[in-house]
């Protein structure tokens, strides 16, 4: 079994009858979400709330009962992915583009479960360009602000076009050296009024799970 069907399949067994779920995005999330379909179909009650319109439609076609954001105070377990992890459990998340959704879910979950092949483990965060959400409006002027924090932010594009977001907004994939203080720089970021949100998910997962070199599963 491939890391990511390894790690995705896994978290799918702390989800319990009666739980709301939340539905990350991203190719090991899908390996999750197609194993809670397969769960569904087998009689595991649960409802599911998506970080995305991908997870959305995937869910949709697996009939795994959905709710809407807006239905929902508090989530039990949120499993999704990430592009980098550090040994204290912060991410990076949001080189797929779903990282507002992924945080909003991830701040109102009890449990936020990362699954993550070994790949994307570091010391220190900063390996991975930090993505961060911003307004189409004054993009550039954003642009300036975030090197302003020590990073070279590039505008995320697709065939030479800004990419856009299900939220209707830009990414701008800021490379920092080295991020030694997370949390801090989720603040300064997020102080800046053309920022959305930031991909950085400070002190949020509770665990994160991962292949071993040797194919094993080890939870951190
Ligand atoms: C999307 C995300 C993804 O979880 C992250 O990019 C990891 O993706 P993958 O599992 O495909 O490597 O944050 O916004």
């Amino acid at each position: 079994m491939n890391p990511k069907q390894l790690v995705g399949e896994k978290a799918t067994e702390y989800i319990k009858d009666g739980m709301i779920v939340g539905l990350g995005t991203g190719s090991t999330a899908v390996y999750a979400i197609q194993k809670i379909g397969q769960l569904v179909k087998d009689g595991l009650k649960i409802q599911a709330v998506p970080t995305s319109k991908a997870t959305e439609q995937l869910a949709r076609e697996l009939n795994i009962p959905l709710l809407d954001i807006d239905q929902v105070r508090s989530i039990d377990l949120a499993i999704d992915g990430a592009d980098e992890f550090d040994p204290q459990k912060n991410l990076i998340k949001g080189g797929g583009g779903a990282l507002l959704r992924e945080k909003i879910v991830a701040s109102i979950s009890k449990e936020f479960i990362c699954i993550a092949d070994l790949s994307k483990s570091s010391p220190v965060l900063g390996s991975y360009p930090l993505p961060v959400e911003v307004t189409p409006f004054a993009s550039e002027l954003t642009a300036y602000l975030l090197s302003k924090l020590g990073c070279t932010p590039v505008l995320r594009t697709v065939n030479g076009t800004p990419f856009i977001t299900d939220n209707q907004n830009y990414i701008i994939d800021c490379k920092f050296e080295k991020i030694e203080d997370p949390a801090t720089l989720t603040i300064k970021l997020n102080q800046i009024p053309g920022v959305v949100e930031n991909g950085l998910f400070a002190n949020m997962a509770t665990r994160v799970i991962c292949n071993t070199p040797d194919g094993e599963i080890q939870v951190i």
